[in-house]
């Protein structure tokens, strides 16, 4: 019987379970047995691995999170563990893996693919919506509804104290999370990593929309974005993952405080953090994160390796995992455009 390895890396989201599910699902149809591996590329390179059956993965439909574990470990970063992981996937007698990941984890399958040959297949996940290949990634939709609901829930009081509330939001370096959910909970300015945001401009639009009798406001920003004039990121921390990446958060205090002393109205900030990424997945995530499941496997099966499967409008596509698929994706600006229509 053949084998494919299953792993999940980088941030966690929701619809992970589901997409595994129905990984083992498809395996199971096709006559494949399934190991999962454990916590991303750290469960290759250690050995961590336990074998999935249709029968371990049933009722993770609509858990959050994913019963694999997840890590940011990046087996390249050392010589060592690229070669104890591609030794552990022969001695598991793997013949294939599929990746559940983000930028960083597809970036890993896809040098293992053309580097080393190891047959894979990549599952575009992450609740930022910022992988290039692909109109969606799953987790996102969900996301975007827990801060929309956030965003409600913050209108009503912002309302009672006539205040002007900051909502902080992920999304690294693209502001799709605060662009789409800012559009759906009505926020009055959104600012995003893609353009660098003119304070006394945002300032004069508050002011306005104040002197105008609507006495509180919404600005949604993402962790990501920057003043002009000082295009730097505000960080929590500087130390690295094992990617390259810094931990960002802390504009959104920054904005807040700025805000409150150029305009003189009363404002607070709430960082919505990992709530965002924690929980059940939708409706829409957990079919969406199904059918790449499905197609993934199939495509395993067949021995069309080295892709990525995709969404593109309604369909469920296949495509090569190559450096155009997995690059960042940046907001559609012509979406932002839609939010600057209600901006004040
Ligand atoms: O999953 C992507 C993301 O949510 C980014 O928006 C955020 O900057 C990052 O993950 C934080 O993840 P962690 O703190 O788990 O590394």
């Amino acid at each position: 019987m053949k084998k494919v390895g299953l792993l999940t890396g980088g941030g966690d989201c929701p619809g992970l379970n589901a997409a595994i599910r129905a990984v083992v699902r498809k395996a199971t149809s096709v006559n494949w047995e399934v190991l999962g591996i454990k916590n991303g590329w750290k469960g290759l390179i250690e050995g961590n691995v336990e074998p999935l059956t249709k029968y371990s993965v049933s009722g993770i439909l609509p858990k959050g999170g994913t019963i694999l574990g997840t890590s940011r470990t990046n087996p390249f970063k050392d010589y060592e563990n690229t070669q104890k992981l591609l030794d552990n996937f022969k001695r598991y007698e793997l013949n294939g893996i599929i990746a559940i990941g983000g930028e960083d984890t597809l970036g890993v399958a896809m040098r293992l693919y053309k580097e080393y040959s190891i047959p894979v297949i990549g599952i575009p996940k992450t609740i930022d919506n910022d992988i290039a290949g692909t109109d969606l990634t799953f987790g996102f939709d969900t996301a975007v509804s827990i801060v929309t609901e956030s965003i409600d829930r913050l209108h009503s009081t912002a309302e009672s104290h006539h205040r002007i509330m900051v909502v902080e939001v992920m999304g690294r370096h693209a502001g799709w999370i605060a662009t789409i959910s800012g559009i759906a909970g009505g926020a009055d300015i959104i600012l995003v990593p893609e353009t660098p945001f003119d304070i006394n401009n945002v300032c004069n639009i508050l002011t306005k929309r104040h002197e105008k009798g609507k006495h509180f406001s919404i600005v949604v920003v993402a962790e990501g974005a920057t003043p002009k004039g000082s295009e730097i990121v505000i960080t929590q921390s500087n130390q690295k993952d094992e990617f390259g990446h810094v931990r960002l958060g802390g504009i959104g205090s920054v904005l807040a405080q700025e805000i409150e002393k150029r305009t003189g109205i009363e404002t607070r900030v709430t960082i919505l953090g990992y709530i965002q990424r924690g929980g059940t997945p939708t409706a829409f995530d957990r079919v969406l994160a199904t059918r790449y499941g499905v197609l993934a496997m199939e495509l395993m099966a067949k021995g069309e390796v080295g892709k990525m499967v995709a969404l593109r409008g309604n369909k469920v596509i296949a495509i090569d995992l190559d450096k155009d698929a997995v690059k960042p994706k940046t907001l559609d600006m012509e979406l932002y455009k839609v939010a600057e229509l209600f901006f004040g």
